[in-house]
């Protein structure tokens, strides 16, 4: 039996009709957004272990999608793996971050080596997958003028498109024994600077799209102006660009070719939704 979370999100809803021969369980916060896919649907948020404790009943394996950025995402996190352990899950799948480390720059990698130290320490199986920043995202960072500011100097960025991460989680889940205990880094195939990023975007979009360098200080400054937003919730947003900057998200791997058998797709294939 195969749970999946996340179903009402992106990435679990690429994966949950990829994977509906199958007859996963979608486990989600609200059924009513659940995909209709006329599977079977349990409702459990990641941070009520009694609703998680039915919901993963009888589970084997679980896709694990990383919670909605939240102050206390650490915990609702280490409540949603001790109840999977307890329900019997022997096996888990994490989307984790590229760098996940307890000293990483971006801030929310810490809580993504937290969530994969406690599904170790479980003693589950898991198969981590670590992406990049989603290649279908990075358009976003842009105001409605069309610039994307930061400071993310010249470094480089190897976006992951959101449909190879469903690809790869799809691969894994078809076939979990054989990525036990596997740490996969997901990655684009090349890392782009963001003022590359703003000029390939905007072509592929037929926008306006261009990037303006910030000082750390004017960073944390313009988001404080624009945005009622806590301290975490700034360090998040600033260290995204700080992560780029010093190359924590520069590496290229070859982990999407090697577990799905394609190339990793291109910054254009991912926001043409190829
Ligand atoms: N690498 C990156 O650049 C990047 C960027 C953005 C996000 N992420 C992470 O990657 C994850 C998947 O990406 P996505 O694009 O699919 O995100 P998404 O579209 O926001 O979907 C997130 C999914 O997770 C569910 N979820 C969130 N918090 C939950 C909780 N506490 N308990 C139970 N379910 C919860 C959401 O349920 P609801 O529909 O009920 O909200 C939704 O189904 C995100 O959740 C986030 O942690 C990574």
């Amino acid at each position: 039996m195969l749970a999946l979370t996340g179903s009402t999100g992106h990435l679990g809803g690429l994966l949950a009709p990829a994977l509906a021969d199958l007859a996963p369980r979608l486990v989600v916060r609200n059924p009513s957004r659940a995909p209709d896919l006329g599977l079977d649907v349990r409702t459990a948020d990641y941070a009520d272990r009694d609703a998680a404790l039915a919901a993963l009943d009888g589970v084997e394996t679980l896709f694990m999608v990383s919670a909605a950025e939240a102050q206390d995402r650490r915990d609702q996190h280490r409540a949603f793996i001790d109840a999977a352990a307890e329900a019997g899950v022997q096996h888990v799948v994490y989307t984790s971050f590229a760098g996940a480390d307890p000293h990483a720059t971006f801030t929310l990698g810490r809580d993504h080596h937290d969530a994969e130290q406690a599904i170790r320490r479980s003693g589950m199986t898991f198969t981590f997958l670590r992406d990049n920043f989603y290649a279908d995202l990075l358009p976003w960072f842009a105001d409605e003028s069309g610039v994307i500011r930061g400071p993310a100097g010249d470094g480089r960025v190897a976006a992951v498109a959101r449909r190879d991460v469903a690809d790869v989680a799809a691969v894994v889940l078809r076939d979990p024994a054989a990525h036990a205990d596997a740490t996969y880094v997901l990655t684009g195939p090349e890392a782009l600077t963001l003022a590359e990023v703003a000029a390939r975007a905007g072509a592929a979009l037929g926008r306006d799209l261009r990037y303006e360098e910030e000082t750390v200080e004017e960073a944390y400054a313009s988001r404080r102006a624009a945005y009622d937003a806590e301290d975490w919730q700034l360090d998040a947003w600033v260290s995204t660009y700080t992560a780029i900057a010093d190359g924590s998200c520069a590496a290229v791997t070859d982990d999407v070719a090697r577990v799905t058998g394609h190339p990793a797709r291109t910054l254009e294939q991912a926001l043409r939704g190829e």
